[in-house]
């Protein structure tokens, strides 16, 4: 369970009698929730004036609307590369990505005073690093959430535990080969140490060109863009991700397989403002259905809806979801000739066309907890089948 609201809201409270609030020269989030409460309000009540740097783009556009004039940053490295004398940082998920950031985020203290102020709830782990670091304290405790303070001395006791598998070269990105192809991954994107089964999948349903211009919409380290773009040498194609550390692999497999004057990175949430202004002829994702540990498909039900937007009359979108997810009847609400093409006893690869009579006014709002948020921008058979979908998933 991710805390409620109240809890959110008494940790931050308590954070800022524990922790030198108006010295904090950085707060790094990484999956924190879009949705209120934000911990910029008690924190900023608390006199921080310092600089957010948020690792996802749909972060860094919840807290521009939230709080316009906060000094904000799109970066993967907790300080954005600056020195910093006090830090506050969210854990990220997963033991190798832990590491890395607390790595980065030690490294980069000014001196013997400075902290690392590093918060997170049980599942993202903050038990094993109170217990695997030498000069930790948990300074504060309170519901799920703990509040840890680190050194630059802090060290982990026993390297033998973590990046086991994480063998970078000297540019920080680890190699996979498949597909014939060389992909760029790191910890904290989605299956970094493996391309993922469903992927495959996708890939292996896609027998003929998907037209001249491909969105890869959730491209994750750029595996399928990429692969996509190799096996059609005519063929464009945009990837675009709502993680930074995801847009940096992708960005990298395309260099290394010298695809990138065909291929386009974005990092974007969703379908945004780059991807608004861009038709394409097909789209393909392996949609995300989690947000750091937690189970979410705000951002899939909400490209879902405005997916069709971004491609041309007869347009195709292909989706891979796990066999247990009913994505054929929210597309076909918004696209025709919904089929199941492919499938094991995992997964199914979905195909939906932009066809004439699925085309529906607006094509904005949002989904917020399984719910429609703005109901101006579904029409009303949508709204329905969503709001339904969201209280069954
Ligand atoms: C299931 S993973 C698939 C990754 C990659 N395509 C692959 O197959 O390995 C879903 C991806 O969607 C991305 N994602 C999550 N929320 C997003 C959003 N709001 N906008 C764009 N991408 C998002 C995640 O960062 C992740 O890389």
């Amino acid at each position: 369970m991710h805390p409620d609201s109240r809890s959110i809201s008494r940790f931050f409270q308590g954070l800022a009698e524990v922790c030198p609030v108006g010295q904090l020269e950085h707060f790094h989030l990484i999956h924190w929730p879009i949705e209120p409460p934000s911990p910029l309000d008690p924190l900023r009540e608390a006199g921080f004036r310092g600089r957010v740097v948020v690792a996802r783009a749909s972060l860094a556009d919840a807290i521009r609307r939230e709080h316009p004039g906060v000094d904000l940053v799109l970066d993967d490295h907790p300080t954005a590369g600056a020195m910093a004398g006090h830090l506050l940082m969210e854990l990220p998920q997963g033991r190798e990505a832990s590491r890395l950031a607390i790595d980065a985020a030690l490294a980069a203290l000014r001196d013997e005073e400075s902290r690392l102020w590093l918060f997170g709830n049980r599942e993202s782990g903050i038990l094993s690093v109170s217990k695997g670091y030498d000069g930790v304290e948990t300074v504060l405790c309170k519901g799920h959430l703990r509040l840890l303070s680190l050194s630059r001395g802090s060290r982990l006791r026993s390297e033998k535990t973590v990046l086991r598998s994480f063998a970078p070269g000297a540019d920080g990105f680890a190699s996979l080969e498949a597909a014939g192809l060389r992909v760029a991954l790191r910890p904290g994107i989605f299956s970094w140490q493996a391309i993922d089964p469903a992927t495959l999948l996708l890939l292996e349903a896609i027998r003929e060109q998907p037209g001249r211009r491909l969105l890869d919409w959730g491209c994750g380290s750029g595996f399928l863009g990429a692969a996509l773009a190799r096996r059609f040498p005519d063929l464009r194609v945009v990837l675009s991700d709502d993680l930074v550390t995801a847009t940096h692999c992708a960005r990298r497999t395309v260099e290394w397989n010298g695809l990138a004057e065909r291929c386009e990175v974005i990092t974007e949430d969703g379908i945004g403002r780059n991807l608004e202004r861009m038709r394409f002829d097909a789209i393909v994702t392996n949609p995300p259905a989690h947000r750091g540990v937690r189970s979410n498909h705000d951002a899939t039900l909400t490209f879902l809806a405005s997916a069709a937007g971004v491609l041309h009359p007869g347009g195709v979108l292909w989706l891979v979801g796990s066999r247990g997810l009913d994505y054929g009847t929210l597309m076909r609400s918004r696209f025709g000739q919904v089929e199941e093409r492919d499938g094991d006893d995992a997964f199914t690869v979905w195909r939906g066309v932009k066809t004439r009579e699925k085309r529906v006014s607006g094509s904005g709002g949002r989904v917020r907890d399984g719910q429609w948020l703005e109901a101006d921008g579904a029409d009303p058979a949508f709204r329905d089948r969503l709001n339904a979908w969201g209280r069954g998933s």
